[in-house]
């Protein structure tokens, strides 16, 4: 029998608790973050907004599973990464998220619809089935027309929508971007930013990292980071 009435919350996408990350370096230690908890539930559009220094990156880092807490627990999509091993780690990673950096990060002297197809490759997925949601993601992007150009022959702002079509094309339950717009020129940065707000209009979750207050308008929640410490806008687990 499934009882009748309000069904339970889902648990959150990402949830960080009591989350420290210390920095030790020639004898001086760093802590980039202190005792955060943040809780971000599916669907939501967070922005993290903090100056340089703030420790930004570093919660990225950790969000992303590119990097461990040093205290403190985080889990993503309900899995507790600490017990996972690196490898475990690396799929959940493959699975939930998709990154988008001020840099691109795009392969060069690879075609677009190459770069956006290369995390299909890793997850197994056919030649065939690559081609085709590769397609179908730069479509959405409004590059049908720009498959078979390389890096150097696109703008900054196109070269980010390749960039947002491999974030998306695995269809990840977390699209996490760090500074998207960075290295773009307004008109350019504007339509990205168009893109993530259609995607969460979509249905996905997103966290934007940026030292830019105007950028952050463009999400729905704006949690504030300053020393390493969220100052307001977090919602614990
Ligand atoms: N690998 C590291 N080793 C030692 N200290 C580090 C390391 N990475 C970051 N830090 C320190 O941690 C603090 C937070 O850095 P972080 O890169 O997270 O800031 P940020 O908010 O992303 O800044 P920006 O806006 O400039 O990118 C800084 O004081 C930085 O010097
Ligand atoms: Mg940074």
């Amino acid at each position: 029998m499934i009882p009748i009435g309000a069904a339970p919350a889902p648990p959150p996408i990402v949830a960080l608790d009591r989350v420290s990350r210390t920095y030790a370096m020639d004898g001086v230690r760093v802590e980039a973050l202190r005792d955060v908890s943040l809780a971000v539930a599916p669907g939501e559009f967070v922005a993290i907004i903090g100056p340089s220094g703030s420790g930004k990156s570093t919660m990225m880092n950790i969000i992303g599973c590119l990097d461990r807490p040093s205290a403190g627990a985080y889990r993503l999509a309900g899995m507790p990464v600490a017990e996972l091993s690196d490898d475990g780690l690396a799929r959940l990673r493959s699975r939930t998220i998709g990154f988008v950096f001020q840099s691109y990060n795009l392969l060069p002297r690879t075609t677009a619809l190459e770069n956006v197809a290369t995390p299909l490759l890793y997850q197994g997925v056919g030649r065939r089935e690559r081609t085709k949601r590769a397609t179908a993601a730069l479509e959405r992007l409004g590059l049908g027309d720009r498959l078979h150009h390389e890096p150097n022959q696109l703008s900054g702002g196109q070269q980010q929508r390749v960039a947002v079509a491999r974030a998306i094309v695995t269809d990840p339950a977390l699209i996490l971007a760090d500074e998207p717009t960075g290295n773009l020129d307004t008109a350019s940065g504007r339509d990205v930013l168009a893109v993530l707000r259609e995607l969460h209009s979509t249905g996905r979750t997103i966290v934007l990292i940026t030292h830019n207050a105007e950028v952050a308008t463009a999400a729905t929640r704006q949690v504030h980071i300053r020393d390493g410490q969220l100052t307001d806008g977090w919602m614990a687990a």
